[in-house]
């Protein structure tokens, strides 16, 4: 297969994929992990039964809650009611909705676009469709990898809890040395959200089908179903916030563009994870501050490390800000951006003598795109933006 694949887009088409899709995705996201708060914080939050023939029946425990202008009494059974109901809700399609628009926008934005996003040649000269087979393949290799671990090591929460964290951290260092910087996050944030909506179409719902066809057979319901789906939605309420952080934070430069971003991600990805797990804990009745204490105490100090770690900014190197000016004039970043050393006035994007950009805030944002800035990781190399840089973050607001 040749540069680009047969399929490329309209750009005016793909706009309006990208546009519906992309709230699509959000809308369906916001129901999915709504509800997983919420029904994580119910199973934390129950009590023991108020009448002895609700207990009789098998319900496990209940919770009093005033909300919308009125009381509820939700209560949860141990295995299942005596008699099913004849009205049941689900929830499965907001987890199907969130993964679908967002295979849609990888396909709309990664993989039809896949020189502009997905590959950078300085990290792998990959053809358009080997990029955006490895994406797919990761993406199943993924659930594969996860659900081995949780059926080897179903017994011990905290072995399974420090595997998956070091299957994340393969994952994202995997995908580093494969795709573009910000698609690389993406990608991460892709495979943790594939593995959550395959928990609820291969694991919950069928467990939640094994305990009413057992009802509709006259069988006692197996409890091991249950358990087994109620584990998969406790993994999947601690990957909301670390797959939400992931899809967020991919949109800043500063971040992904890093040496070693992959680690500062699964730093991240942890830290989010507490925050689950503070709230977990909290609505079972235990407020441990420590957590988010740490959490951000940690945060900070990573901010801090990260901005020792950026290069002295000594003065540039004048031969690389000499040939940066030419760079800045063949890339067109004049028709955007005001620089009066190079006699710019464009103003779609901000001034950049206003702005005063650091060497290294240039370099993240020319290589990876910010907004409607376009992204020049492939289109210009590694020492070309290393110029440009120089060139700007010494001329600017001169
Ligand atoms: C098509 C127009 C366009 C071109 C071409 C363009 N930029 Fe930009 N640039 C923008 C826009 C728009 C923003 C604001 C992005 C935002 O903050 O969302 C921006 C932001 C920036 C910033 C500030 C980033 C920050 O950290 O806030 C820098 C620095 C920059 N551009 C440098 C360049 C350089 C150097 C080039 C040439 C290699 C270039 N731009 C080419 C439109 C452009």
């Amino acid at each position: 297969m040749s540069a680009a694949l047969p399929l490329a887009l309209d750009p005016y088409l793909r706009d309006w994929l990208d546009l519906l899709l992309r709230v699509l995705h959000v809308i369906a996201a916001i129901a999915w992990i709504g509800t997983s708060f919420y029904f994580v914080l119910l199973d934390q939050s129950l009590r023991p039964v108020e009448k002895a023939e609700d207990a009789a029946d098998g319900v496990a425990g209940e919770l009093w809650e005033v909300h919308g202008g009125g009381f509820y009494r939700v209560q949860k059974y141990r295995v299942a009611p005596p008699r099913l109901p004849d009205h049941l809700a689900w929830f499965k399609w907001e987890a199907y909705a969130t993964w679908l628009s967002g295979f849609g926008l990888l396909i709309v934005l990664y993989y039809l676009e896949a020189s502009a996003t997905l590959i950078d040649p300085r990290v792998a000269d990959l053809e358009p469709w080997q990029a955006a087979a490895s994406s797919i393949a990761l993406l199943a290799a993924a659930w594969v990898a996860y659900d081995v671990l949780c059926r080897l090591l179903a017994r011990s929460d905290w072995a399974l809890g420090v595997a998956v964290l070091a299957l994340t951290a393969v994952a994202a260092w995997a995908s580093s040395e494969l795709f573009a910087p910000r698609a690389a996050w993406l990608q991460v944030g892709a495979m943790l959200g594939t593995i959550m909506a395959a928990n609820v179409f291969f694991v919950i719902i069928p467990a939640h089908r094994e305990l009413i066809r057992a009802k509709e057979a006259g069988r006692e319901p197996d409890p091991a179903a249950g358990i087994r789906g109620k584990q998969r939605s406790v993994h999947n309420n601690y990957l909301t916030l670390p797959v939400l952080l992931t899809m967020l934070a991919g949109h800043f430069a500063f971040l992904v563009t890093r040496d070693r971003a992959w680690l500062i991600l699964v730093a991240l990805m942890v830290l989010a994870a507490s925050v689950r797990l503070f709230y977990n804990l909290r609505h079972g009745g235990r407020t441990i501050w420590a957590i988010p204490v740490a959490a951000a105490v940690a945060v900070v100090a990573l901010a801090v490390a990260l901005d020792e770690d950026e290069p002295s900014s000594g003065a540039p190197d004048p031969a690389l800000a000499a040939r940066g000016a030419t760079v800045f004039a063949s890339a067109g970043c004049g028709g955007c951006h005001t620089l009066a050393a190079a006699d710019a006035s464009g103003n779609v994007g901000p001034s950049l003598d206003a702005l005063r950009p650091s060497a290294s805030r240039v370099q993240g944002v020319v290589t990876a795109g910010k907004g409607a800035m376009p992204s020049f990781g492939a289109k210009l190399t590694g020492d070309e933006i290393a110029a440009v840089a120089a060139y700007v973050s010494s001329v600017a607001g001169r």
